[in-house]
């Protein structure tokens, strides 16, 4: 019989154990396509009393992932503990350093050190697979590593983080409290350790930050991403947003421009007929325009333990069969250093909410203010708060929400057109500025 594919999962998690129990339901299956078992032989976690309703008693237990991944038991190590230094950092590096392949979901790792552990890996030879460190299930990084290799990719974008589109997505359709949904979202096991990953747009982040190295062969640069998380969006914007014919949904985007390439994790609203506005829950979705492909979407779980680990044993299955590739689709030293778009010479249009006091002038003042940095409005909309007590004069004693939406300008005419709008004095608190972006 040809020699197994021996496995160590580190961690044990809602992916961990959905990793053990997909090996075993489909080991016949993978066993035929790869030309030799699968086979766990080692798992570490932290707890080893706690029921995970999988069958680990074939296999070594460590209680460190660090002596896992040193370990003479396992051929590759699938780490699954997160964060993106200690013990995760220490498992990878020990598994390379130990001639070992590594299959991760650690997009924060990757994006961090993703160059560094490239070039172990290149070094000894091994394989560094990261499926399932980005949109859960979709085989978004085969995508673009192995079936676009003929084409020049210009934009790739999409929701990249399930937890977001799932608590915006219920806050829109249920009305609930973000608070509410959040605690779902965790409950269901889509949330990171630290929601304020996911929320703030960080997780977003470092996948775009993997997505835009292999869709245009360069380093991974998360730090020249612009990033705004979820938090900022009141009930007001997503009724609004429905009113204007638009969804809020955050979207990572890259791009080459003609001042480099643009990355960028914002929400955005998107209008209620496209595509990307119908994908709901914690659904992913990634759109890629390339030249020779066109435009190619693809749609499916983002985060979850089954979703997730169907990605991790997509990677386990091309390392039984002996696929080697570089990690990024090109050796580190032919990664090319990518140029960073400036965030201030964004165009397109956007949405901004003014929390305007109602008086004589304001309106002409923000509109000035709008004409003198040549932005051109395409939408004003006045509401009448509900509660809003009246003064006798018949205006509203508080400030009225006041939406106008911008036909396409530039971040830096946006800015500072909103800046001298404070500076005049007529809204009450900062401005909301949500950008437009019509796929
Ligand atoms: N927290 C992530 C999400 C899970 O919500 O998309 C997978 O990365």
């Amino acid at each position: 019989m040809t020699e197994p594919l021996r496995i160590g999962v580190a961690g044990l998690g809602t992916v961990g154990a959905a990793v053990v129990r997909l090996l075993g339901r489909h080991a016949a299956s993978l066993e035929a396509r790869c030309g030799r078992p699968l086979v766990v032989t080692a798992v570490s976690a932290r707890d080893r009393k706690r029921d995970r309703g999988v069958d680990l008693s074939g296999c070594e237990w460590f209680d460190d992932p660090v002596a896992l991944a040193a370990s003479p038991l396992c051929d590759v190590v699938v780490e699954l503990v997160g964060g993106d230094e200690g013990p995760a950092r220490a498992t990878v590096e020990t598994a390379l350093a130990a001639g070992k392949h590594v299959v991760t979901a650690n997009k924060a790792l990757l994006a961090k050190h993703g160059a560094a552990l490239a070039a172990t890996a290149e070094a000894k030879g091994v394989g560094l697979f990261f499926e399932a460190s980005v949109a859960g299930g979709i085989p978004i990084v085969k995508t673009l590593r192995e079936a676009l290799a003929g084409n020049a990719v210009s934009r790739i974008s999409g929701i990249l983080n399930g937890t977001c589109n799932y608590i915006l997505s219920r806050m829109e359709l249920e009305g609930l409290t973000f608070e509410a949904c959040l605690a779902d979202a965790q409950r269901l096991g889509y949330a990171e350790a630290d929601p304020t990953f996911d929320v703030g747009g960080f997780d977003a982040a470092h996948k775009l930050a993997l997505l835009t190295s292999l869709a245009f062969g360069t380093e991974i640069d998360a730090d020249a991403i612009h990033v705004e998380g979820i938090a900022s969006i009141a009930p007001l914007d997503l009724k609004m947003a429905d009113e204007l014919g638009f969804r809020i949904k955050l979207l990572g985007v890259a791009e080459r421009t003609a001042t480099g390439i643009e990355q960028r994790v914002h929400p955005t609203m998107v209008p209620k007929t496209s595509a990307i506005a119908q994908v709901m829950g914690v659904t992913n979705a990634v759109s890629i325009h390339a030249d020779a492909v066109g435009e190619l979407t693809l749609v499916g779980p983002g985060a979850g333990g089954d979703a997730t680990a169907s990605s991790v044993l997509s990677d386990l299955a091309d390392l039984g069969r002996g696929v080697r590739i570089a990690p990024f689709g090109l050796p580190v030293a032919a990664l090319a250093k990518a140029e960073r778009a400036p965030m201030q010479r964004h165009e397109g249009g956007y949405y901004v909410r003014l929390s305007v006091l109602d008086r004589p002038g304001a309106a002409a003042s923000i509109a000035t203010r709008m004409a003198e940095r040549a932005i051109s409005l395409e939408s004003i909309v006045q509401r009448r708060a509900p509660g809003t007590p009246w003064e006798a004069t018949g205006r509203a004693a508080g400030p009225v929400p006041v939406v106008l939406l911008t036909y396409a300008t530039t971040e830096a005419a946006i800015r500072a057109a909103l800046d001298a709008v404070m500076a005049d004095g007529h809204i009450a608190e900062p401005p909301q500025l949500i950008r437009i972006e019509r796929p």
